[in-house]
């Protein structure tokens, strides 16, 4: 089977990260946005990346504009038809993967394969809501998508090898870096991610220090680019709560318990980046 359409599901920061990069691979991609809002922001977000990068010099305006050409944005996911594979890349929340997931089997043809960008999610489950269960991955990207290299194939019970072979060679298209991860909490890398971020606000809820020290100790003592209070705004403190309380609820390791200023945190409305405010200002 040969992928052409790739089709994604939700446009949010990952959503419209992981059309961009389909795009200049030169696949064909059909975005569906559950809104008339949502569409358009996640086509400009596109559209404004790539313009970002012609102006850098790292690609060409008309390679830019060609990139764009190939990409439909829709309102039913019945117009996902036309997809080799899907990558669903909605809220992190079971039942809403898997009625998209049950949705999108009696939509797309028999060959198609489904894939679930779920950070912590177990991807058997996800394959039980389809008729497809050996077509289904997950393809865990990470964030900025266009930036980061890796890509975690995630295996399900029921994934079969043609199926992890195919979403292979999408990645190696999509210029990413593959590692096959078992179905198990977190999978590799938020497995040991999620622990670190879950430590960090917990200390710096119990007076570590400034959230700007806390960060520049690790970015500076640990060479990371990002400290861990940073890290978190970027994912979005919606996300990274969705993810500690899934992973701990299917593992009940205490090192993936949210501690409550996340939670706090939360319920205001400060979800990091995407809200202008987290342990961070961000200007929109
Ligand atoms: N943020 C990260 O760093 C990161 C990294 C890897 C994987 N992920 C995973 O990617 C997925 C999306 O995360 P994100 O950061 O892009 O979140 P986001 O909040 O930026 O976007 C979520 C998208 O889901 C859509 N959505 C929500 N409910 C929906 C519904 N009922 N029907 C259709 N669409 C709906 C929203 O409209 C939005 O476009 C999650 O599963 C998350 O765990 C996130």
């Amino acid at each position: 089977m040969i992928v052409q359409t790739i089709g994604v599901v939700g446009c949010g920061q990952m959503g419209a990260g992981i059309v961009e990069v389909s795009l200049l691979a030169g696949y064909d991609v059909i975005v569906y946005g559950r809104n008339e809002d949502i569409r358009p922001a996640c086509q400009a977000r596109v559209r404004s990346s790539l313009e970002r990068a012609v102006g850098r010099g790292k690609l060409a305006a008309d390679e830019a504009e060609a990139a764009l050409g190939r990409l439909r944005g829709v309102a039913h996911l019945a117009e996902l038809a036309a997809a080799d594979l899907v990558i669903e890349c909605v809220a992190e929340e079971l039942a809403l993967k898997q009625g998209i997931f049950h949705s999108l089997d009696s939509i797309l043809p028999p060959a198609a394969i489904l894939a679930s960008n779920t950070s912590s999610l177990s991807i058997s489950q996800l394959a039980l809501a389809t008729g497809r269960p050996d077509k289904v991955l997950g393809m865990h990207f990470f964030n900025p998508v266009p930036v980061m290299r890796l890509l975690e194939l995630v295996r399900g019970l029921h994934t079969s090898d043609e199926t992890l072979a195919i979403a292979r060679k999408v990645g190696a298209y999509l210029g990413k870096i593959t590692i096959t991860a078992p179905d198990s909490p977190g999978f590799i890398v938020n497995r040991l991610l999620i622990p670190y971020i879950v430590e960090a606000i917990g200390a710096y809820e119990a007076g570590l220090g400034e959230a700007a020290l806390v960060d520049s100790a690790v970015k500076l003592g640990m060479g990371h680019p990002l400290g861990p209070l940073a890290l978190a705004d970027l994912i979005g403190l919606d996300v990274t709560l969705a993810i500690a309380d899934t992973l701990y609820a299917s593992s009940g390791a205490p090192s993936f318990k949210a501690p409550p200023l996340l939670r706090r945190m939360v319920a205001v409305g400060r979800l990091g980046r995407k809200s202008g405010q987290g342990f961070f200002e961000y200007r929109r």
